[in-house]
């Protein structure tokens, strides 16, 4: 496969001159403006269907051949889209099974975007003549480094087609009816199915209740949406071999399993709208890098910043202005989590229709003397120097498992709470261990775990097949396992472990869960340590009986007072722990707090203040201040990249200040010594 190898830190976005071909000036313009703003890289052709192919059949890529000619000859390269992400109207018109048919039944009418069905052999067949000839005639243009394929895919539809396509696959999961009906557990409410033809989609009209079906349903929307990616790439990898092939990626979605969406890329990107400016600086930093770590941990290779806005969206509630500095900051932010471009959504503002006041490089006033346009310029000044950092990964000694599948079936399970909190507890685990100025890893339940010596598992609800084995295996041959409430309740179709939970990772926790409570929103209960501390904790608690595990923590309150809540076990050379409640940030910063320091992972800045992030690439550091107030944070040993000085001891960052640190090498030490 292949990999996205730029020469430079990729600078540049989503840049739409088929908006604007009636203004050749502008056009002209634009190239002024991308070299003032140090860009070398523009995603072009996305969304630009009704512009390559007016009528059916009759293509008009001269627009985009002039495009590309212009951008090459000013050095700026180009990531090319295929457009299906929206279609033109004579399309929908003609050919209304392109169109997607909601779970109520009905077809929509032509609109929109993403407004379509990914089994049509029509619109599998249009796009695969537009991606065919995109290929065919720019191919080899030497400003191409990467496929843009589509925008953003998600979405379902519920049409016969999909029906037809989700009994094939339900088929090829299943075998028969038999092993499906047992897997549903199809005898609750006289559910069971007789005929493949019964089957049908999980529909707010028609059937919810089947667990089994619903997760089913996620894995072929799926299935189908990857299957439609491939389609669309296979006419690219068979003119162009050479060219690696993206699509971009969205916040915390959950929509599709974006493990089997990055298997079928050659390298992951990321479309970044943080809310920058609501509430609380450290938590909005997190949220963003806890994506990129998952982003770059979907292929264990940089990815990149496909989309981030240069000021503010048009979508958030209010839409906040970023603060002077934090542009740079948040851009060197994804860059030091290991993205390897910063682009920005969009270029230039279109002039009307829904996004017309989203934030882009050149405003309508459309000139280069605007803060923004300032702030774009300044990152592009920066970035060449940051050349050192291109491919360089992290050496993660920690990682979270965050799984589409379980997340899914976690969502769908009622009770013992409406909202069981999944992402909120998985970021409260990130939180925990991001302030120990650890690099992390966010990987699925498939990853290998050999590289890592702690594994966070929150909320391990639903365990994929293997699962339990392979977390044994890791906690035998030393690692260390982190499991919290509710684990271990459900297997791959939905279905309760029976023989007591945590099912089969009960010998690894060296517990049985006998009940769980639920909390109401403002109720708490609290866990006193050996030590006698205490904190509270909310939301879920289990009631546990240890079969081999120690005691670490008790609750303090309610029936179950003196019962255990926090457990480890030994298992093999490492050791398993289960916290069987929802404990308070200051229960988790210190558990987490003593595990990475037992299990010596070095962090790249030790005693972070709250609110600052440093993360490593290679040899290169980077302290990033979102705590909103200056603060003072002991630098790592090395060089500043920017200014050549020294580092080492206390510096104070400014709001919204950075550093970025070569950092002292073992050669180097030996020079010292
Ligand atoms: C997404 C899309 C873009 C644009 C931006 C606006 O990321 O990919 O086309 O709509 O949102 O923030
Ligand atoms: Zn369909």
């Amino acid at each position: 496969m292949p990999e996205l190898k730029l020469p430079f830190i990729g600078h540049g976005g989503d840049y739409n001159p088929d908006q604007w071909l009636d203004r050749p000036d502008i056009l002209e313009e634009d190239i002024r403006l991308m070299k003032l703003a140090g860009c070398n890289l523009m995603s072009v052709g996305i969304f630009a269907w009704s512009a390559l192919e007016p009528e059916e059949g009759h293509f008009t890529f001269d627009w985009l051949a002039d495009t590309l000619d212009r951008l090459h000859g000013a050095g700026i390269s180009v990531f090319l889209a295929t457009p299906s992400g929206a279609r033109p109207a004579w399309m929908s018109r003609r050919y209304p099974e392109v169109l997607r048919v909601r779970e109520d039944g009905g077809r929509n009418l032509h609109g929109g975007r993403h407004n379509h069905c990914f089994t049509s052999p029509a619109y599998r067949a249009f796009v695969g003549r537009i991606n065919r000839a995109l290929a065919e005639r720019f191919g080899r243009h030497p400003a191409v480094v990467g496929w843009h394929i589509s925008n953003e895919y998600s979405g379902e539809c519920h049409c016969e087609l999909c029906q037809q396509a989700f009994r094939r696959f339900l088929k090829a999961r299943y075998g028969t009816l038999d092993a499906l009906n047992h897997a549903w557990w199809t005898g609750f409410w006289s559910k069971r199915y007789t005929d493949w033809d019964q089957l049908h989609s999980p529909s707010a009209i028609g059937e919810t209740s089947i667990h089994g079906l619903n997760l089913a349903w996620k894995r072929f929307v799926t299935h189908q949406t990857v299957d439609f990616i491939r389609a669309e790439i296979a006419p690219l990898r068979e003119l162009t071999p050479d060219l690696p092939v993206t699509t971009n990626l969205m916040e915390m979605f959950g929509g599709l399993d974006y493990r089997a969406v990055a298997d079928a890329l050659d390298f992951a990107s990321f479309d970044s709208y943080p809310k920058w400016g609501h509430g609380d600086g450290e938590q909005t930093a997190l949220g963003a890098a806890f994506n990129y770590d998952w982003m770059r941990a979907l292929k264990q290779r940089p990815f990149a910043l496909m989309e981030s806005t240069p000021s503010q969206v048009n979508w958030h509630d209010v839409c906040k202005l970023k603060k002077p500095g934090m542009h740079m900051l948040s851009s060197l932010q994804a860059v030091a989590h290991g993205a390897d471009t910063v682009q920005y959504f969009q270029w230039r503002k279109s002039r009307g229709a829904a996004e017309k006041f989203h934030g882009a490089v050149v405003d309508h006033a459309g000139h280069e003397h605007t803060r923004t346009f300032r702030d774009v310029q300044a990152v592009g000044a920066l970035l060449p120097k940051l050349k050192d950092v291109l491919g360089a990964m992290p050496d993660s000694k920690a990682a979270i498992l965050f799984d589409a599948e379980n997340r899914w079936a976690l969502a769908d399970c009622q009770g013992p709470r409406r909202d069981m909190r999944h992402d909120g507890t998985v970021l409260a685990h990130y939180r925990a261990l991001k302030r120990r100025g650890i690099d992390l890893d966010i990987i699925d339940q498939t990853r290998d775990l050999d590289r890592y010596r702690l594994v966070a598992a929150p909320m391990l609800y639903l365990l994929r097949p293997g699962v339990a084995e392979r977390l044994s295996a890791f906690v035998a041959g030393g690692g260390t396992l982190v499991c919290t409430c509710p684990t271990g309740r459900v297997d791959a179709d939905d279905l309760c472990f029976l023989g007591g939970f945590p099912g089969p990772l009960r010998q690894l926790l060296g517990i049985w869960i006998e009940e769980t409570d639920a909390l109401w929103d403002d109720e708490r209960n609290g866990l006193r340590t050996r030590d006698g501390k205490t904190y509270a904790c909310d939301a879920l608690c289990d009631l546990i009986h240890t079969e081999g595990a120690q005691t670490l923590a008790t609750y303090t309150d309610d029936f179950y007072a003196g019962r255990a809540c926090v457990t480890v076990n030994r298992f093999g050379k490492g050791r398993a722990y289960y916290i069987a409640t929802c404990p308070d940030a200051d229960y988790l910063d210190d558990f987490y707090r003593m595990l990475v320091s037992e299990l010596c992972i070095t962090p790249v800045v030790s005693n972070l203040p709250t609110g600052v992030q440093a993360t490593r690439r290679g040899d290169i550091a980077f302290v990033m201040n979102f705590a909103g107030a200056p603060v003072e944070v002991a630098l790592p040993e090395g060089t500043d990249l920017l200014n050549g000085e020294k580092t080492g001891g206390p510096a104070t960052l400014p709001v919204n200040g950075f550093r970025i640190i070569r950092i002292r090498t073992k050669r180097e030490d030996k020079q010292y010594a």
